[in-house]
Protein backbone atom coordinates (compact mmCIF):
# COMPACT_ATOMS: atom_id res chain seq x y z
CA UNK A 1 0.00 0.00 0.00
CA UNK A 2 1.53 3.57 -0.83
CA UNK A 3 0.11 6.19 1.91
CA UNK A 4 0.33 9.66 1.28
CA UNK A 5 0.60 11.93 5.21
CA UNK A 6 -0.35 15.36 4.53
CA UNK A 7 1.49 18.05 7.01
CA UNK A 8 4.77 17.98 8.32
CA UNK A 9 5.40 18.10 11.91
CA UNK A 10 6.24 15.79 15.13
CA UNK A 11 2.91 14.07 14.77
CA UNK A 12 3.36 13.21 11.02
CA UNK A 13 6.68 12.01 11.62
CA UNK A 14 4.96 9.44 13.95
CA UNK A 15 2.56 8.92 11.45
CA UNK A 16 4.81 7.94 8.91
CA UNK A 17 6.83 5.67 11.61
CA UNK A 18 4.24 4.26 12.26
CA UNK A 19 2.91 3.72 9.21
CA UNK A 20 6.08 2.83 7.33
CA UNK A 21 5.84 -0.71 9.08
CA UNK A 22 3.51 -2.47 6.69
CA UNK A 23 2.93 0.92 4.13
CA UNK A 24 5.12 2.70 1.78
CA UNK A 25 5.02 6.22 2.82
CA UNK A 26 4.74 9.23 1.26
CA UNK A 27 4.29 12.90 3.27
CA UNK A 28 3.37 16.26 2.35
CA UNK A 29 5.28 18.57 2.76
CA UNK A 30 6.82 16.56 5.31
CA UNK A 31 10.51 17.17 7.32
CA UNK A 32 13.70 15.77 7.06
CA UNK A 33 13.00 12.87 9.80
CA UNK A 34 9.90 11.92 7.32
CA UNK A 35 12.57 11.91 4.24
CA UNK A 36 14.22 8.94 5.95
CA UNK A 37 11.00 6.91 6.19
CA UNK A 38 9.91 7.61 2.44
CA UNK A 39 9.83 10.41 0.09
CA UNK A 40 8.67 14.07 0.64
CA UNK A 41 6.56 15.69 -1.23
CA UNK A 42 6.96 19.68 -1.50
CA UNK A 43 3.40 20.75 -1.32
CA UNK A 44 1.08 23.09 0.60
CA UNK A 45 -1.61 20.86 2.51
CA UNK A 46 -4.12 23.58 2.28
CA UNK A 47 -4.08 23.44 -1.75
CA UNK A 48 -6.35 20.52 -2.49
CA UNK A 49 -5.38 20.44 -6.24
CA UNK A 50 -1.78 20.00 -5.50
CA UNK A 51 -2.51 17.59 -2.97
CA UNK A 52 -4.56 15.88 -5.25
CA UNK A 53 -2.03 15.98 -8.28
CA UNK A 54 0.61 14.36 -5.87
CA UNK A 55 -1.97 11.71 -5.24
CA UNK A 56 -2.55 11.18 -9.01
CA UNK A 57 1.15 11.42 -9.79
CA UNK A 58 2.16 8.63 -6.57
CA UNK A 59 0.15 6.16 -7.24
CA UNK A 60 -1.34 6.78 -3.66
CA UNK A 61 -3.77 4.12 -2.36
CA UNK A 62 -4.73 5.97 0.98
CA UNK A 63 -4.25 9.96 2.26
CA UNK A 64 -4.05 10.51 5.56
CA UNK A 65 -4.57 14.09 6.85
CA UNK A 66 -2.68 15.33 9.71
CA UNK A 67 -3.36 18.75 10.67
CA UNK A 68 -7.19 19.95 11.46
CA UNK A 69 -6.72 22.79 8.63
CA UNK A 70 -6.51 21.50 5.40
CA UNK A 71 -9.85 19.13 6.59
CA UNK A 72 -11.47 22.43 8.10
CA UNK A 73 -10.97 23.30 4.60
CA UNK A 74 -12.94 20.22 2.79
CA UNK A 75 -9.50 18.08 2.26
CA UNK A 76 -11.10 14.79 2.67
CA UNK A 77 -14.40 16.00 0.85
CA UNK A 78 -11.88 17.33 -2.46
CA UNK A 79 -9.77 14.05 -2.22
CA UNK A 80 -13.35 11.84 -2.04
CA UNK A 81 -14.69 13.21 -4.69
CA UNK A 82 -12.86 11.86 -7.03
CA UNK A 83 -13.06 8.45 -5.66
CA UNK A 84 -9.97 8.56 -3.36
CA UNK A 85 -9.49 7.02 -0.44
CA UNK A 86 -8.88 9.57 2.61
CA UNK A 87 -8.82 8.84 5.89
CA UNK A 88 -10.00 11.73 7.44
CA UNK A 89 -13.47 14.01 8.68
CA UNK A 90 -15.25 15.81 5.91
CA UNK A 91 -15.10 19.41 6.07
CA UNK A 92 -18.82 19.36 7.74
CA UNK A 93 -17.72 16.60 10.37
CA UNK A 94 -14.89 19.00 10.92
CA UNK A 95 -16.67 21.56 12.61
CA UNK A 96 -16.68 19.59 15.61
CA UNK A 97 -13.06 21.16 16.00
CA UNK A 98 -12.98 24.31 13.76
CA UNK A 99 -16.11 25.31 15.38
CA UNK A 100 -16.39 25.53 19.02
CA UNK A 101 -19.71 26.97 19.15
CA UNK A 102 -20.60 24.64 16.88
CA UNK A 103 -19.23 21.72 19.22
CA UNK A 104 -21.05 23.29 22.03
CA UNK A 105 -24.55 23.24 21.00
CA UNK A 106 -23.66 19.55 19.54
CA UNK A 107 -22.75 18.36 23.03
CA UNK A 108 -25.79 19.75 24.97
CA UNK A 109 -27.96 18.35 22.16
CA UNK A 110 -26.15 14.62 22.57
CA UNK A 111 -26.27 15.54 26.43
CA UNK A 112 -22.33 15.31 26.59
CA UNK A 113 -20.61 16.54 29.86
CA UNK A 114 -18.80 19.66 29.30
CA UNK A 115 -18.20 23.39 30.91
CA UNK A 116 -20.94 25.56 30.93
CA UNK A 117 -20.70 27.86 28.28
CA UNK A 118 -22.11 30.75 26.70
CA UNK A 119 -21.15 31.62 22.73
CA UNK A 120 -21.28 35.53 21.76
CA UNK A 121 -20.99 37.09 18.30
CA UNK A 122 -21.45 40.81 20.29
CA UNK A 123 -18.39 41.84 22.09
CA UNK A 124 -20.78 43.87 24.59
CA UNK A 125 -22.63 41.14 25.52
CA UNK A 126 -19.99 38.69 26.27
CA UNK A 127 -18.25 41.52 28.42
CA UNK A 128 -21.74 41.84 30.51
CA UNK A 129 -21.56 38.27 30.47
CA UNK A 130 -17.76 37.97 31.74
CA UNK A 131 -19.02 40.63 34.49
CA UNK A 132 -21.77 39.02 36.06
CA UNK A 133 -20.42 35.63 35.87
CA UNK A 134 -17.72 34.28 38.78
CA UNK A 135 -14.33 33.99 37.31
CA UNK A 136 -12.17 31.56 36.78
CA UNK A 137 -13.30 31.52 33.17
CA UNK A 138 -12.42 30.09 30.17
CA UNK A 139 -12.23 32.51 26.92
CA UNK A 140 -12.05 31.24 23.81
CA UNK A 141 -12.21 31.42 20.03
CA UNK A 142 -14.77 29.82 18.61
CA UNK A 143 -12.36 29.56 15.43
CA UNK A 144 -9.39 27.56 14.49
CA UNK A 145 -6.15 29.31 16.81
CA UNK A 146 -3.20 27.02 16.35
CA UNK A 147 -4.26 25.96 19.86
CA UNK A 148 -3.60 29.38 20.89
CA UNK A 149 -7.45 30.65 20.82
CA UNK A 150 -7.92 29.04 24.90
CA UNK A 151 -7.40 31.53 27.33
CA UNK A 152 -7.81 30.26 31.41
CA UNK A 153 -8.88 33.86 33.14
CA UNK A 154 -8.13 33.71 36.59
CA UNK A 155 -9.30 37.57 36.78
CA UNK A 156 -12.64 39.55 35.16
CA UNK A 157 -9.89 42.04 33.96
CA UNK A 158 -7.97 39.34 32.36
CA UNK A 159 -11.17 37.85 30.80
CA UNK A 160 -12.93 40.93 29.32
CA UNK A 161 -9.26 41.77 27.72
CA UNK A 162 -8.83 38.56 25.91
CA UNK A 163 -12.86 38.79 24.97
CA UNK A 164 -12.21 42.66 24.01
CA UNK A 165 -8.87 41.29 21.53
CA UNK A 166 -11.15 38.50 20.22
CA UNK A 167 -13.48 40.91 18.92
CA UNK A 168 -10.64 43.09 18.00
CA UNK A 169 -9.63 40.71 15.56
CA UNK A 170 -6.23 39.27 17.24
CA UNK A 171 -7.34 35.68 15.98
CA UNK A 172 -8.71 36.98 12.30
CA UNK A 173 -11.83 35.35 11.49
CA UNK A 174 -11.85 32.77 14.34
CA UNK A 175 -12.40 35.08 16.99
CA UNK A 176 -15.39 36.67 15.53
CA UNK A 177 -17.55 34.28 17.50
CA UNK A 178 -16.09 33.53 21.38
CA UNK A 179 -17.32 31.37 23.89
CA UNK A 180 -16.82 32.51 27.45
CA UNK A 181 -17.07 29.12 30.28
CA UNK A 182 -16.31 27.63 33.28
CA UNK A 183 -13.29 26.66 34.50
CA UNK A 184 -12.78 22.82 35.12
CA UNK A 185 -10.42 21.55 37.40
CA UNK A 186 -8.95 18.34 37.73
CA UNK A 187 -6.50 16.50 35.34
CA UNK A 188 -6.14 16.52 31.65
CA UNK A 189 -6.71 13.47 29.22
CA UNK A 190 -6.06 12.67 25.52
CA UNK A 191 -8.85 9.99 24.31
CA UNK A 192 -8.63 8.82 20.75
CA UNK A 193 -10.65 6.89 18.95
CA UNK A 194 -10.51 5.79 15.40
CA UNK A 195 -14.34 5.44 13.90
CA UNK A 196 -16.23 4.59 11.09
CA UNK A 197 -18.88 6.75 12.26
CA UNK A 198 -20.61 4.20 14.36
CA UNK A 199 -17.58 1.76 15.63
CA UNK A 200 -14.77 2.95 17.22
CA UNK A 201 -11.53 1.34 18.47
CA UNK A 202 -9.94 3.06 21.20
CA UNK A 203 -6.42 3.70 20.87
CA UNK A 204 -3.77 4.10 24.24
CA UNK A 205 -5.06 7.05 26.58
CA UNK A 206 -2.64 9.54 26.85
CA UNK A 207 -2.19 13.07 28.50
CA UNK A 208 -0.54 16.00 27.06
CA UNK A 209 1.60 18.85 29.14
CA UNK A 210 0.23 21.98 28.00
CA UNK A 211 2.06 24.40 29.97
CA UNK A 212 5.25 25.58 29.34
CA UNK A 213 7.10 25.35 32.31
CA UNK A 214 8.13 22.81 34.79
CA UNK A 215 5.14 21.92 37.34
CA UNK A 216 2.30 22.96 34.59
CA UNK A 217 3.04 26.93 35.32
CA UNK A 218 3.37 29.12 32.70
CA UNK A 219 1.37 29.59 29.35
CA UNK A 220 -0.30 27.11 27.43
CA UNK A 221 1.33 25.66 24.32
CA UNK A 222 0.50 23.10 21.50
CA UNK A 223 1.78 20.58 24.09
CA UNK A 224 5.18 20.18 25.70
CA UNK A 225 5.16 16.31 26.58
CA UNK A 226 2.88 13.71 26.49
CA UNK A 227 3.07 10.13 27.75
CA UNK A 228 0.58 6.69 27.79
CA UNK A 229 -0.88 4.70 28.70
CA UNK A 230 -2.55 6.76 31.48
CA UNK A 231 -3.56 4.84 34.62
CA UNK A 232 -6.27 7.29 35.76
CA UNK A 233 -8.09 5.96 32.77
CA UNK A 234 -8.97 2.88 34.61
CA UNK A 235 -11.33 0.31 32.48
CA UNK A 236 -14.18 2.35 34.29
CA UNK A 237 -13.44 5.52 33.43
CA UNK A 238 -12.85 4.89 30.04
CA UNK A 239 -16.37 3.03 30.21
CA UNK A 240 -17.97 6.50 30.67
CA UNK A 241 -16.36 8.03 28.11
CA UNK A 242 -17.50 5.87 25.65
CA UNK A 243 -21.00 5.93 26.99
CA UNK A 244 -21.24 9.10 27.85
CA UNK A 245 -18.98 10.84 25.29
CA UNK A 246 -17.83 8.98 21.94
CA UNK A 247 -20.61 6.94 21.24
CA UNK A 248 -23.26 10.39 22.12
CA UNK A 249 -21.46 12.71 19.77
CA UNK A 250 -21.05 10.09 17.01
CA UNK A 251 -24.73 9.58 17.09
CA UNK A 252 -25.52 13.28 16.85
CA UNK A 253 -23.12 13.32 13.96
CA UNK A 254 -25.23 10.79 12.04
CA UNK A 255 -28.44 12.77 13.40
CA UNK A 256 -27.43 15.70 11.15
CA UNK A 257 -26.06 14.10 8.81
CA UNK A 258 -22.58 14.17 8.82
CA UNK A 259 -21.20 11.12 10.36
CA UNK A 260 -17.61 11.56 11.54
CA UNK A 261 -15.08 9.15 10.32
CA UNK A 262 -11.69 9.37 11.26
CA UNK A 263 -10.06 9.41 13.91
CA UNK A 264 -11.73 11.83 17.35
CA UNK A 265 -9.87 13.20 20.14
CA UNK A 266 -11.60 14.07 22.93
CA UNK A 267 -9.80 16.05 25.11
CA UNK A 268 -11.07 15.33 28.87
CA UNK A 269 -10.83 17.24 32.27
CA UNK A 270 -11.35 14.59 34.80
CA UNK A 271 -12.65 16.13 38.49
CA UNK A 272 -11.57 14.36 41.48
CA UNK A 273 -14.32 12.86 41.68
CA UNK A 274 -13.34 10.80 38.88
CA UNK A 275 -16.08 12.67 36.26
CA UNK A 276 -14.75 13.19 32.72
CA UNK A 277 -15.96 16.46 31.21
CA UNK A 278 -14.94 17.77 27.61
CA UNK A 279 -13.07 20.60 27.26
CA UNK A 280 -12.96 19.83 23.16
CA UNK A 281 -13.02 17.95 20.37
CA UNK A 282 -10.37 17.82 17.27
CA UNK A 283 -10.54 15.73 14.32
CA UNK A 284 -7.18 14.78 14.22
CA UNK A 285 -4.19 12.91 15.77
CA UNK A 286 -2.95 15.44 19.09
CA UNK A 287 0.37 16.28 18.93
CA UNK A 288 2.55 15.35 20.30
CA UNK A 289 -0.12 12.92 21.68
CA UNK A 290 0.68 10.89 18.58
CA UNK A 291 4.42 10.65 19.66
CA UNK A 292 3.58 8.12 22.33
CA UNK A 293 0.38 6.75 21.20
CA UNK A 294 1.62 5.11 17.70
CA UNK A 295 4.65 3.75 19.63
CA UNK A 296 2.99 1.44 22.40
CA UNK A 297 0.15 0.97 19.74
CA UNK A 298 -0.05 -2.81 18.82
CA UNK A 299 -2.18 -3.21 15.71
CA UNK A 300 -1.63 -2.54 11.70
CA UNK A 301 -2.55 1.34 11.62
CA UNK A 302 -2.63 1.05 7.92
CA UNK A 303 -4.92 -1.29 7.27
CA UNK A 304 -7.27 -0.14 9.71
CA UNK A 305 -6.48 3.69 8.01
CA UNK A 306 -7.64 1.59 4.70
CA UNK A 307 -10.62 -0.19 6.27
CA UNK A 308 -12.24 3.07 7.59
CA UNK A 309 -11.56 5.16 4.61
CA UNK A 310 -13.01 2.45 2.05
CA UNK A 311 -16.18 1.52 4.35
CA UNK A 312 -15.26 -2.07 3.80
CA UNK A 313 -16.02 -4.43 6.57
CA UNK A 314 -14.00 -3.01 8.83
CA UNK A 315 -13.44 -4.97 12.18
CA UNK A 316 -12.14 -2.64 15.62
CA UNK A 317 -9.99 -4.80 17.53
CA UNK A 318 -9.19 -3.98 20.87
CA UNK A 319 -6.35 -1.43 20.81
CA UNK A 320 -6.19 -0.85 24.46
CA UNK A 321 -3.64 -2.90 24.97
CA UNK A 322 -0.08 -1.63 24.98
CA UNK A 323 1.81 -4.85 25.27
CA UNK A 324 3.00 -3.79 28.62
CA UNK A 325 5.10 -0.72 27.44
CA UNK A 326 4.98 3.03 27.92
CA UNK A 327 5.92 5.82 26.06
CA UNK A 328 7.15 9.18 27.08
CA UNK A 329 7.80 12.06 24.56
CA UNK A 330 9.62 15.23 25.82
CA UNK A 331 9.20 18.20 23.44
CA UNK A 332 12.32 20.64 22.90
CA UNK A 333 10.77 24.11 21.76
CA UNK A 334 13.28 27.33 20.10
CA UNK A 335 13.43 29.53 22.61
CA UNK A 336 11.01 32.27 22.73
CA UNK A 337 8.12 29.78 22.42
CA UNK A 338 4.83 29.50 22.66
CA UNK A 339 5.11 33.49 21.69
CA UNK A 340 7.96 34.26 19.18
CA UNK A 341 10.41 31.38 18.94
CA UNK A 342 13.34 32.08 17.45
CA UNK A 343 14.54 29.95 14.26
CA UNK A 344 17.58 29.12 12.43
CA UNK A 345 19.36 27.49 15.12
CA UNK A 346 21.80 24.59 14.31
CA UNK A 347 21.07 21.14 15.28
CA UNK A 348 23.27 18.72 16.31
CA UNK A 349 21.71 14.71 16.64
CA UNK A 350 23.35 11.97 18.40
CA UNK A 351 24.32 10.12 15.37
CA UNK A 352 22.45 7.18 14.80
CA UNK A 353 24.78 4.38 15.85
CA UNK A 354 24.87 6.72 19.32
CA UNK A 355 20.93 6.85 19.51
CA UNK A 356 20.03 5.18 22.23
CA UNK A 357 18.22 1.95 22.82
CA UNK A 358 14.53 2.31 22.91
CA UNK A 359 14.18 5.76 21.89
CA UNK A 360 12.70 7.40 18.67
CA UNK A 361 13.52 11.26 17.86
CA UNK A 362 10.38 12.44 16.22
CA UNK A 363 11.27 15.64 13.81
CA UNK A 364 8.83 18.89 14.13
CA UNK A 365 10.18 22.10 13.15
CA UNK A 366 13.62 21.18 11.39
CA UNK A 367 14.52 22.10 8.03
CA UNK A 368 17.85 21.21 6.11
CA UNK A 369 19.49 24.66 5.03
CA UNK A 370 21.32 25.19 1.37
CA UNK A 371 24.48 23.89 2.68
CA UNK A 372 22.44 20.79 4.20
CA UNK A 373 23.04 21.88 8.17
CA UNK A 374 19.49 20.39 9.92
CA UNK A 375 18.22 23.78 11.74
CA UNK A 376 15.33 24.87 13.83
CA UNK A 377 12.01 25.87 11.67
CA UNK A 378 9.44 26.19 14.04
CA UNK A 379 8.44 26.60 17.72
CA UNK A 380 8.43 22.71 18.53
CA UNK A 381 11.24 21.30 16.77
CA UNK A 382 11.99 18.42 18.32
CA UNK A 383 10.14 15.68 20.26
CA UNK A 384 12.04 13.00 22.47
CA UNK A 385 10.37 9.65 22.42
CA UNK A 386 11.52 6.44 25.39
CA UNK A 387 9.85 3.95 25.89
CA UNK A 388 10.50 1.11 28.41
CA UNK A 389 8.51 -1.31 30.78
CA UNK A 390 7.48 1.67 33.31
CA UNK A 391 6.58 5.17 33.10
CA UNK A 392 9.70 5.91 35.03
CA UNK A 393 11.95 3.87 32.61
CA UNK A 394 10.18 5.86 29.81
CA UNK A 395 11.01 9.07 31.24
CA UNK A 396 14.32 8.67 31.70
CA UNK A 397 15.11 7.54 28.40
CA UNK A 398 13.57 10.14 26.92
CA UNK A 399 15.24 12.50 29.26
CA UNK A 400 18.38 11.30 27.95
CA UNK A 401 17.24 11.52 24.41
CA UNK A 402 16.04 15.22 25.32
CA UNK A 403 20.00 15.24 26.68
CA UNK A 404 21.59 14.45 23.61
CA UNK A 405 20.16 17.58 21.12
CA UNK A 406 21.85 20.15 20.88
CA UNK A 407 20.57 23.72 19.69
CA UNK A 408 21.09 26.82 21.17
CA UNK A 409 18.17 28.03 23.86
CA UNK A 410 16.61 24.82 23.72
CA UNK A 411 13.71 24.67 26.09
CA UNK A 412 12.30 21.72 27.53
CA UNK A 413 10.55 20.45 30.54
CA UNK A 414 12.56 17.68 32.75
CA UNK A 415 9.31 16.54 34.46
CA UNK A 416 6.98 15.12 31.50
CA UNK A 417 4.65 12.03 33.02
CA UNK A 418 5.38 13.64 36.66
CA UNK A 419 1.24 12.83 37.63
CA UNK A 420 1.78 9.40 36.61
CA UNK A 421 5.57 8.87 37.88
CA UNK A 422 3.76 9.86 41.42
CA UNK A 423 0.97 7.41 41.12
CA UNK A 424 3.36 4.73 40.48
CA UNK A 425 5.43 5.67 43.42
CA UNK A 426 2.18 5.66 45.73
CA UNK A 427 1.08 2.14 44.34
P1 LIG B 1 -8.98 23.96 24.10
O1 LIG B 1 -8.37 24.59 22.90
O2 LIG B 1 -10.42 24.23 24.27
O3 LIG B 1 -8.63 22.52 24.28
O4 LIG B 1 -8.20 24.56 25.32
C1 LIG B 1 -6.80 24.47 25.42
C2 LIG B 1 -6.40 24.18 26.85
O5 LIG B 1 -6.95 25.20 27.71
C3 LIG B 1 -6.95 22.87 27.41
O6 LIG B 1 -6.17 21.78 27.06
C4 LIG B 1 -6.93 23.17 28.89
O7 LIG B 1 -5.62 23.07 29.41
C5 LIG B 1 -7.34 24.63 28.95
N1 LIG B 1 -8.81 24.73 29.08
C6 LIG B 1 -9.71 24.85 28.08
N2 LIG B 1 -10.96 24.91 28.57
C7 LIG B 1 -10.86 24.83 29.90
C8 LIG B 1 -11.82 24.84 30.98
N3 LIG B 1 -13.12 24.98 30.76
N4 LIG B 1 -11.34 24.72 32.23
C9 LIG B 1 -10.02 24.62 32.47
N5 LIG B 1 -9.07 24.61 31.52
C10 LIG B 1 -9.48 24.71 30.25
N1 LIG C 1 -1.69 18.42 22.07
C1 LIG C 1 -2.93 19.06 21.86
C2 LIG C 1 -3.44 19.02 20.49
O1 LIG C 1 -2.92 18.34 19.64
O2 LIG C 1 -4.43 19.68 20.24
Amino acid sequence: MRVLVVGGGGREHALCWALARSATVFCAPGNPGTAMLGTNIPLDPMDGEAVAAAVAKHRIDLTVVGPEAPLAAGLADHLAASGHRVFGPSREATRLESSKAYAKQAMEQAGVPTAASRTFTDREAALSYIRHHPEPLVVKASGLAAGKGAIVCTEKRSAEAAAREMFGGRFGDAGRVVVVEEYLEGEELSVLVLTDGEAVMVLPPSQDHKRLGEGDQGPNTGGMGAYSPVSLADTTLMARVLREIVHPILEHQRSVGAPYRGVLYAGIMVDDAGNPKVLEFNCRFGDPEAQVVLPVCQVDLAEHFWRIAASESWQPTSAADTGGHVAVTTVLAAPGYPSQPVKGAAISLPSPERLLPDTILFHAGTSHDASGVLRTAGGRVVCATGLGPSVEAAAIRSRELADAVGFEGKVFRRDIAWREVARAGAT
